[in-house]
């Protein structure tokens, strides 16, 4: 537990710093959001009053043209209604044109409506004493309408007062389309005094407003309005801004966890590898040294010649002869794994029976499974296939699985081993009645070094490697090593191997 704290720090630093990170990115996401939507509606509301300046600019000298013509043909010594009428052909821009003396008398027009009277009269009202003396131009309000009042010098009559009404239907339908145009992504529509749309750069469609900006003199009552179209509005320009940044930011996070999964679980795999190892080792020594002494201890007994009795003899040559082929089994596995892990494995195959095989193991087992009180069934079934095959490393499979059964039974003692075709190959099977395999670990007991739980196999030594180089073997004979059972209902190991064998080879 000393080494836990460790890796659950490093897991807990970043984490913190994740959640901080989410926490910081949230705040100045919502501090930008509210900064960027501000500064695009300024840039709306720029680019709508420029558009106002435009228009404006355009009206006032279009104007401004039409009163210098008019002017020029008031300093005519002809002027008359007749010169009014040939510069009003000219000057579509406006609809009216009022012309008075400076006694108030009506030049312009000759005959005039109600309508014409109440403008007349405005414009005669409006007129200040000094703009008669200085002459000069200035905006009149009369009820829905602008005229553009100025004092112009005439020729004999002293300065005339002209009123001048504008044309909105040649100013919507002329003059506005050439000077506004829309920027792409928003619309200027032109409204006038009661909110309606006189006048719009493109079709509005399901654009929306933004923004209105108002006129100056020129056109007091109307505005602009700068539209953008559904989805463009800066608000949700700036909303689509920050769900992009937020995807990545979730994305990152994302990747962030899975790398601390990824990272946790390597950790873990790494130091389970270590403990395994360390495992190992003991087991290897340990495993090395019980042989090594009772062959020592009944090697020392016989050399002193303590043993009279020929029986017991041979008893204790058999005990060192069995310790010896444990310990050089023992040996062949360590050093056939290390070759393994290294690479260097190397089989040599030939086709050849399996049977013999089979039995040559059985025969270096029938001593130990005698003492140790193991009762054995073999079945081996005459029509077997030959099989193209390393025969000593097949026998090293067989007796690892063979040793495995020994070391994991309890009281019931008893083995089977089998031999059957199937399919184009052969299946050996190694059955025992022993503690059995639980089905979460059927799988894990083929890595190397794993070990079932100690209790379970407590008391039981081993370095954890045997099943690891059975399945080796088995395939690289191109075959597979599966196991059933329940625990407390013993195992059976099935090895299959196919006939159809592959030619001598290197594995690694
Ligand atoms: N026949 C069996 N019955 C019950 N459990 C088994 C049997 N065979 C293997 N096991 C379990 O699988 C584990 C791995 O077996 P493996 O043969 O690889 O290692 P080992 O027997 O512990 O050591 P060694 O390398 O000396 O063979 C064993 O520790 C044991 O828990
Ligand atoms: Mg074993």
């Amino acid at each position: 537990m000393a080494a836990r704290p460790a890796p659950v720090l490093i897991f807990g630093a970043v984490f913190a710093a994740a959640v901080v990170l989410t926490a910081l990115g949230y705040l100045s996401l919502r501090r930008w959001e509210a900064a960027a939507e501000l500064q695009l509606r300024e840039q709306a509301r720029d680019t709508a009053t420029m558009a106002a300046e435009k228009v404006e600019m355009t009206v006032v000298r279009a104007e401004q043209d039409g009163l210098a013509a008019l002017q020029a043909a008031a300093l005519e010594p002809d002027f008359g209604s007749s010169s009014v009428e040939a510069w009003k052909a000219l000057h579509p821009l406006f609809a009216s044109v009022y012309v008075c003396d400076r006694r108030g008398r009506v030049l312009y027009p000759v005959r005039w409506s109600p309508e014409d009277a109440e403008l007349i009269d405005a414009l005669r009202a409006e007129i200040s004493e000094k703009l008669w003396v200085r002459g000069g131009r200035r905006y009149l309000e009369a009820g829905e309408h602008v005229l553009l009042a100025a004092v112009i010098p005439a020729s004999s009559r002293g300065p005339l007062l002209v009123g001048l009404l504008r044309d909105e239907q040649t100013l919507t339908r002329e003059v506005l389309p050439r000077v506004l145009g829309g920027d792409g992504k928003s619309a200027l529509a032109i409204l006038d005094g009661r909110g309606q749309t006189v006048f719009a750069s493109e079709p509005l469609g399901a654009a929306a407003p933004v923004l209105t900006v108002p006129f100056r003199e020129a056109l007091p009552a109307w505005r602009v309005a700068l539209y953008q179209p559904a989805g463009l509005s800066p608000r949700d320009m700036v909303r689509r801004q920050a769900m992009i940044f937020m995807a990545a930011f979730a994305l990152l996070l994302v990747v962030i966890a899975a790398g601390l999964v990824a990272t946790y679980r390597l950790v873990r795999r790494e130091s389970e590898i270590a403990r395994l190892k360390s495992d190992f080792v003991a087991n290897v020594s340990h495993d090395l040294k019980t042989p090594l002494s009772l062959i020592r201890m009944f090697a020392e007994t016989l050399e002193m010649d303590r043993v009279p009795d020929p029986a017991r003899r041979r008893e204790y040559y058999a005990v060192l002869t069995r310790e010896s082929e444990r310990l050089s089994r023992l040996i062949d596995n360590v050093l056939d794994f290390s070759r393994i892990e290294s690479g260097r494995q190397r089989y040599d195959i030939t086709v050849g029976s399996v049977e013999p095989i089979i039995h040559e193991v059985l025969e270096s087992f029938r001593h130990p499974l005698d003492q140790q009180g193991f009762t054995l069934d073999v079945s081996i079934a005459p029509d077997l296939p030959d099989l193209a095959m390393d025969g000593d490393a097949i026998k090293q499979a067989l007796a690892n699985l063979l040793d495995n059964a020994m070391k994991y039974s309890a009281e019931r003692r008893h083995v089977t081993v089998a031999a059957r075709r199937e399919g184009d190959g052969v299946v050996v099977e190694v059955a025992d009645r022993g503690i059995g395999i639980p089905v979460a670990e059927r799988e894990r007991i083929f890595e190397k070094f794993y070990r079932i739980g100690r209790s379970e196999t407590q008391g039981r030594r081993g370095s954890g490697v045997g099943l690891a180089l059975v399945k080796h073997i088995v395939e690289a004979h191109g075959g597979r090593v599966t196991v059933e059972g329940e625990p407390g209902g013993g195992s059976r190991f099935s090895v299959f191997l196919p006939s159809a064998a592959p030619q001598r080879q290197r594995v690694g």
